[in-house]
């Protein structure tokens, strides 16, 4: 009997407990809102859709470009608009870590979304946010879902070369069980990785991120490997022959569709990684859905976005609103 009221009230402070750390998560993820610059700059998402708009018309993989960068923001120390800072004397930057180098683009389509942003509202919209609208604004012009954007992001004050090669981000030849714990490091479930990997529907991959899928993989068309051999030479590392570029989308390189999940399961993924979505394991079911059910792909894609667009966002007094994209101020 003496034992009830111990274990009673054990079970209460376990409820305080439990609730005390559901309102943290809870508020960390709700300081970002869909209205947060309703009176601040109503006119941002007009701005940046009309600079993104008329990048995608000069060149349609821009936006898979775009759509990179908020990834590739978001998995090194939270979306922080940390990738678009340039190295300085005190640090060196994101943008030759592995995964970066000579491989992200969009830079100067940001600067230009900047440039017209500061002119109406001063001082007053991230570089994180701008990412992140700009990454949703793409997938909509190619013909994607539309969805509405959480803002509300900061910019850090730095950036961490070696933090954006440690891994975080998978690289192309991670095996399915590298790309989940990769994914669930960051509070994204193995349905969030395979939704987000629908994004290789656009955009475009270079011959050194492909090459060993092409010459060495046995879970690949054969026709789809030699036709992708003929711009991608086996023996060329080093040589300008690593940059030749082939679309990760084979059949709508440039639309916003569930055609990456289609050349999955007729063993035409570009990217090892991409294969290893499907290819006898946990993920073929979710495949086979979003191969057949573009609505419910949508859906999930959407529902991944925006969990990602929550990875460790500053907010309130923490970092700053960076004046030029490229610079702390
Ligand atoms: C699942 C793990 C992933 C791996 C291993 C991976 C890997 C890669 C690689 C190697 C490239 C080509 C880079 C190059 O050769 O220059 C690429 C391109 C791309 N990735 Fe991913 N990626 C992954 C997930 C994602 C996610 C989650 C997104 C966005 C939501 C994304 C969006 C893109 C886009 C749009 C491109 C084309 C970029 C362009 O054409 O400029 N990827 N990815
Ligand atoms: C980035 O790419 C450049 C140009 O190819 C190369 O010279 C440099 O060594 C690369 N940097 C890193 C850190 O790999
Ligand atoms: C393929 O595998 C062989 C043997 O493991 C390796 O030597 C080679 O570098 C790999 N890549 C290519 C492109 O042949």
């Amino acid at each position: 009997m003496a034992l009830f009221p111990r274990f009673s009230s054990s079970a209460a402070m376990n409820v305080m407990l439990a609730l005390f750390f559901l309102l943290l998560t809870r508020s960390s993820a709700a300081q970002l809102s869909e209205n947060f610059y309703s009176n601040k700059c109503p006119k941002v998402f007009n701005a940046v859709k009309s600079v993104v708009h008329s990048a995608i018309a000069k060149e349609p993989r821009i936006g898979a470009s775009l759509l990179r960068l908020h990834f590739h923001d978001c998995f090194v120390n939270g979306c922080d608009g940390s990738i678009l800072l340039d190295d300085t004397s005190s640090f060196r930057g994101e943008k030759t870590a592995p995964p970066n180098n000579n491989s992200v683009r969009g830079f100067e389509v940001i600067d230009a979304i900047k440039s017209k942003v500061e002119e109406t509202c001063p001082g007053v919209v991230s570089c994180a946010d701008i990412v992140a609208i700009a990454a949703r604004d793409s997938i909509a012009i190619l013909g994607g879902p539309y969805w509405n954007v959480k803002v509300g992001r900061r910019d850090s004050k730095t950036a961490s070369f070696s933090d954006a090669s440690s891994g975080v981000i998978p690289p192309p030849f991670s095996t399915l069980s590298n790309l989940i714990s990769r994914f669930q490091a960051q509070g994204l479930s193995v349905k969030d990785m395979v939704a987000l990997s629908g994004a290789h529907t656009i955009g475009k991959a270079r011959c050194a991120s492909y090459r060993d899928r092409i010459y060495n993989d046995t879970n690949i068309d054969k026709l789809f490997a030699k036709s992708r051999q003929r711009n991608c030479p086996r023996k060329s590392s080093g040589t300008p022959k690593d940059n030749n570029v082939a679309v990760l989308d084979f059949k709508t390189p440039t639309h916003f569709d569930n055609s990456y999940y289609k050349n999955l399961i007729n063993k035409k993924g570009l990217l090892h990684s991409d294969q290893q979505l499907f290819n006898g394991g946990s993920t073929d079911s979710l495949v086979r859905t979003y191969s057949s059910n573009e609505k419910t792909f949508n859906s999930d894609f959407v529902t991944a976005m925006i969990k990602m667009g929550n990875i460790k966002p500053l907010t309130g007094s923490n970092g700053q609103i960076r004046k030029h994209c490229r610079r702390a101020n």
